[in-house]
């Protein structure tokens, strides 16, 4: 099995009422932490390179490591993993065209920062020259809240999809799947306190994401895949970890897991997902480092931050993505 692109995955998904993980990867502990928990779940993967990973680690190794998880994955298990490569939030054509030409099968163009028009006409120079590739594209419209490398949105200036836009954008550019805002948001401080309530034990607990939102966009684009970003949960346990180990991860909140469980079974066929990785690698090694101090071969920290990632994508893939066994 080679590199496969999204289009047969989210069509199975969006019959089968369930979502295609999509995790952010950096490095090989990743990497293999993703895959070895989608192989022995078999399920369909996307692996997303950002901007910022591709800087880090370089095309070339991250195209190699991916190539060596999928021919693991056949030697060790006699599995062929289809994965998906994609472009998590290009800002360029030129960048789009350099991942399509280094051997992608998917990549997003995100012109959610530019105005209605000016998004469709970068969106669809790059459909132009994927689509001739054979390469699939996801958009993006309206605008999630958050930081990372390429983004950088202000609660302020977030703003939620506007369903009245969605046929006109995926009719007049051609995109594959739309990424939509209703409330999700980038990094592992999605919320303001000011946003939230507390429960009973302090913990925030954010405002609940706008399904009528989805309902309305889906109804617009039958049978069209909906992409979410920002999806991760940002599990208390990792914070409570980190914290106790020498972190300062004050009011770290996330979306909780039974909603986009319910995002799973609808239109959404993509739900992306890196803090929670982040947070697993970082709980794991500051853990290690604190109860055994005079360690220094990256081997023993690195081997249970790994295993710390399988664990989480595996409890995605089973309990809130509903995709294993679906490869
Ligand atoms: O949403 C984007 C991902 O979390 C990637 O973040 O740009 O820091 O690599 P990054
Ligand atoms: P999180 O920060 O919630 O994991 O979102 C990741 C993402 O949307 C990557 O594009
Ligand atoms: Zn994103």
């Amino acid at each position: 099995m080679s590199i496969v692109t999204s289009k047969e995955m989210f069509k199975k998904a969006y019959e089968g009422g369930y979502a295609i993980g999509a995790f952010n990867v950096n490095n090989m502990e990743i990497i293999q932490g993703i895959t070895e928990a989608a192989i022995e779940e078999k399920a369909p993967l996307i692996l997303q390179v950002s901007s910022g990973a591709r800087k880090y680690a370089k095309h070339a190794y991250l195209m190699k490591l991916i190539e060596a998880a999928i021919i693991d994955a056949e030697e060790t298990a006699g599995f062929d993993l289809p994965i998906c490569v994609h472009l998590d939030h290009g800002d360029t054509f030129e960048l789009c065209k350099s991942c399509i030409d280094g051997g992608f099968s998917s990549v997003m163009i995100d012109g959610s920062h530019h105005t209605f028009e000016d998004n469709i006409k970068l969106t669809r120079q790059v459909v132009e020259y994927a689509h001739d590739h054979g390469v699939v594209v996801e958009g993006e419209l309206g605008r999630l809240a958050g930081i990372e490398d390429a983004v950088n949105v202000s609660a302020e200036d977030a703003s939620y999809t506007r369903p009245e836009e969605v046929e006109e954008f995926v009719a007049k550019t051609g995109v594959d799947s739309l990424a939509i805002a209703i409330g999700t948001s980038h990094g592992a401080y999605k919320f303001t306190a000011a946003q939230c309530t507390r429960n009973e034990k302090g913990i925030l607990v954010p405002p609940p994401l706008r399904f009528d939102i989805l309902e309305e966009v889906s109804k617009r684009l039958p049978g069209f895949p909906i992409v979410l970003h920002g999806a991760s949960s940002v599990p208390q346990e990792f914070v409570k970890i980190i914290n106790e180990n020498g972190g300062k991860m004050p009011d770290a909140v996330g979306i909780p897991e039974e909603q986009l469980r319910q995002a799973a079974t609808s239109a959404v066929c993509k739900i992306n997902i890196d803090s929670d990785l982040r947070l697993a690698l970082t709980g794991s090694i500051r853990q290690y480092f604190n109860e055994h101090p005079d360690h220094f071969d990256p081997r023993q920290y690195l081997k249970p931050a790994r295993a710390n990632i399988k664990k989480i994508v595996q409890h995605k893939l089973v309990n809130v993505l509903g995709c294993s066994g679906k490869a």
